[in-house]
């Protein structure tokens, strides 16, 4: 190794912090204690799908010819992983209903970007770039009109009728030769499948235009209803919803990208290309969009999801079977004691209202998800979708059993009660965690990242704690 020029040296030692190994190794367990994930408990954050991740998925990620993998190994050192990367693709299509896949984008958001430049591209090649406007649900996630404005769209958004469907009247009255397309997350993130969806798909294919899906909410529905059957024509996965991956907190993610035949050549590059038993990767696009990420795509999340699916084999559709009746189970067992703004079967998930406990007691949705904690569940994610005042967004995916269901059942009915009786308790929550309410964007963004000696807090004596320690050790 040459040496550094003498003008770049260290003069001075660097200040590193000194502690013994002991101290290193437990200031990281508690902290790993302190934190909450899928593995320590129930985890129903809607629109999230924080399911269980296999541990399978970790042995096979873990093969060496995987793990060791340089993205710049030439094809022919790679074949296992390319054709990984290919049957992924293939079954990715199948479960789409659609015809070509890309593994590229390495998020949904990045996936729902991908697929407006495809439709850029698609336009433009047409001699169609009049086509200016994407229209996006009231109940959309944000990252769909921020997609839809990175793309150098013009956003409309579309309102929801009183079933909970997208507004059809005032579709066929906007959609026109201007538009480009729709994106729709069916079912919604009310956890709806709407009921329209062939008429809307109808409207926006007589205009010309095409249909995005956000995949979010596709464990609803692998198996047993598609995407391109109910007239998509681009559609974004995520991976590490519903074919599982440790994810939170910023990544990794996975968001393939599946398009209809049209498109395809639009696609970005390269596409992994099957030539008799050889795989390897197809450059040779002439209209391809381009890249949208570095190398070929995230693989290690590939390879997980693959064999997430592989596991369940042509049985896929009990994932999505069990996903939904867990949640129309926990939503028969919570609606005598919360609003139901929209009273329909829900797929697997669905939206609650707290403006009951609002109006009658003062308690918010917050004061419910901070009380949650107390009671040793992860709270569902709330006020989102935005349409539904005080929300209670749910989603307790397959992996959970009965006995988990009612004990989350038991704790927010046990709230509800609480609200009425004791409303301080719910309004100070949470009083058994190791810090009580923060202020979340500076939590976030400033960060206190200091070691101190003293981890541990002793919370026995706290009043409540008893309780708390009960619930929790039923939960
Ligand atoms: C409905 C919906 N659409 C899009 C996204 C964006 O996906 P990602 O977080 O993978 O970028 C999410 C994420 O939670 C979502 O819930």
């Amino acid at each position: 190794m040459p040496e550094l020029p003498t003008g770049l040296r260290r003069v001075k030692l660097p200040r590193l912090p000194e502690l013994s190994e002991p101290e290193v190794v437990r200031h990281f367990t508690a902290l790993a204690d302190r934190t909450f994930g899928v593995d320590t408990g129930f985890y129903p954050l809607g629109s999230c799908t924080m399911k269980h991740n296999p541990r399978t998925n970790e042995r096979v990620v873990n093969l060496p010819g995987f793990r060791d993998l340089h993205p710049l190994q030439e094809e022919d050192g790679a074949q296992g992983a390319l054709e990984l990367m290919w049957r992924l693709q293939e079954i990715l299509a199948e479960v789409a209903g659609l015809d070509a896949v890309s593994l590229q984008p390495a998020a949904g958001s990045q996936g729902e970007l991908t697929g407006l430049m495809l439709m850029r591209a698609y336009f433009a090649d047409r001699g169609e770039s009049e086509r200016d406007t994407i229209f996006v649900a009231d109940t959309a996630h944000g990252t769909n009109p921020a997609s839809v404005t990175m793309a150098g769209y013009s956003l409309q958004k579309v309102g929801t009728d009183a079933r909970g469907n997208l507004d059809v009247e005032s579709l066929r009255e906007q959609v026109n030769e201007r538009t480009a397309g729709l994106m729709l997350t069916n079912p919604s993130t009310l956890g709806l499948f709407d009921e329209s969806i062939e008429e809307v798909a109808a409207i926006f294919h007589d205009a010309g235009a095409l249909l995005y899906y956000d995949g979010a909410n596709l464990n609803a529905v692998c198996g047993i209803s598609r995407p391109g059957d109910m007239g998509f024509d681009i559609v974004h996965y995520n991976l590490h919803k519903t074919f599982s991956q440790p994810h939170g907190g910023g990544g990794p993610g996975g968001g393939p990208v599946a398009v209809r035949e049209m498109l395809e050549p639009f696609l970005p590059v390269p596409v992994v290309a099957r030539e008799g038993e050889r795989f390897g990767f197809d450059f040779d696009r002439p209209k391809t969009i381009g890249k949208v990420r570095g190398y070929y795509g995230p693989f290690g999340v590939f390879v997980r999801s693959y064999a997430f699916i592989r596991t369940y084999g042509p049985r896929l559709k009990e994932m999505s079977e069990a996903a939904v009746l867990n949640a129309n189970y926990l939503l028969s067992r919570l609606r005598e004691s919360y609003d139901l703004p929209f009273d329909r079967l829900c797929m697997h998930e669905f939206v609650l209202s707290a403006r009951n406990l609002k109006r009658e007691h003062g308690v918010s949705a917050l004061d419910v998800a901070k009380r949650l904690m107390d009671y040793g569940f992860h709270p569902p994610t709330i006020y989102f979708p935005l349409i539904v005042p005080e929300a209670l967004m749910i989603e307790p995916t397959e992996s959970e059993p009965k006995e988990r269901l009612d004990a989350f059942a038991d704790a927010m009915l046990a709230i509800a009660r609480e609200a009425a009786e004791n409303k301080e308790v719910v309004k100070n929550a949470p009083q058994h965690r190791p810090v009580r309410r923060l202020d979340e964007v500076k939590a976030a963004k400033r960060a206190i990242l200091k070691y101190a000696f003293d981890e541990h807090p002793d919370l026995s004596g706290e009043p409540g704690a008893a309780e708390a320690i009960e619930a929790q050790k039923g939960a």
